[in-house]
């Protein structure tokens, strides 16, 4: 008898088991929900996941913004690994796939988390702001800077605060005061410009110690994972040379 086949090109079903828990509503404990989908083409799972959301399940929370791997919003655990719901295409997962809130962060519900509270806080600590003793005159064309620095401010400048470097980290796992991979980087990015009146003693204040440099272990998954490819592992290394020299 004939068996039956599907042709080569049928779309595949697939699969996605995810973690479920609302913190708000008291009594339920995590578990992991499956639903299933027809996978159609240049799928993202940020597609996918609206696609559950619209036709099977309008309670699953997940975030996003810009469907363009520009607001960062969409981070979240893919088979372990932390990376962007907008960026990732199905036709890369396995049938089967099992999406889980990034850790670290503090959970709102499903796949959402609050990486904006911890990141301002962040930003708060380590002040990311252009500490400068000129006024600004507006009136003024602004200061010239060399365009090579511009460039690497640029590079610098590139991240999206996604969050997906520090659930990858295993420092900030056992220390939440950990500055992360994000931290170090924008301290990497005042410190090279020009503008900023802070030494590097003063940079040594805010991350010389084992919740900045020192507690990183140099494992370096912040850099395979960073979404948008930022030097992370250059400037991590910089910065530990620097701040080792001041200690
Ligand atoms: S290299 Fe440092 S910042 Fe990056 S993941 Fe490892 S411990 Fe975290
Ligand atoms: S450094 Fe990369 S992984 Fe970390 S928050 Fe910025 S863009 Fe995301
Ligand atoms: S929705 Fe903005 S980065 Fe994915």
């Amino acid at each position: 008898m004939k068996k039956n086949t599907p042709a080569p090109d049928a779309p595949r079903s697939l699969t996605f088991n995810i973690l479920r828990y609302n913190p708000q509503e008291a009594g339920t404990a995590p578990r992991l929900q499956p639903y299933q989908i027809e996978e159609a083409d240049s799928m993202t799972l940020f597609i996918a996941l609206n696609e559950i959301r619209a036709q099977q399940d309008p309670t699953l929370q997940f975030d996003f913004v810009c469907r363009a791997g520009i607001c960062g919003s969409c981070a979240m655990m893919v088979n372990g690994r932390p990376q962007l719901a907008c960026r990732t295409l199905t036709q890369t997962l396995p049938t089967e796939t099992t999406l889980a809130p990034l850790p670290f962060f503090e959970l709102i519900g499903d796949l959402s988390v609050n990486t904006g509270k911890w990141l301002r806080g962040m930003s708060e600590r380590l002040q990311t702001w252009l500490h400068t003793v000129t006024t600004p005159d507006l009136d003024r064309i602004e200061a010239r800077m060399a365009p090579e620095v511009a460039e690497a401010i640029y590079e610098l400048d590139r991240c999206i605060e996604c969050g997906c470097c520090v659930a990858a980290c295993g420092t900030a796992q056992m220390r939440h005061d950990f500055v992360g991979a994000v931290g170090m980087g924008k301290i990497a990015r005042f410190r090279l410009d020009p503008r900023d009146t802070r030494t590097d003693d003063d940079y040594f204040d805010l991350i010389g110690d084992d919740s900045g440099v020192f507690g990183c272990m140099s494992l370096l998954a912040c850099h395979d994972v960073c979404p948008k490819s930022l030097p992370l592992q250059t400037q991590i290394a910089f910065l530990r040379r620097k701040m080792v020299s001041i200690g």
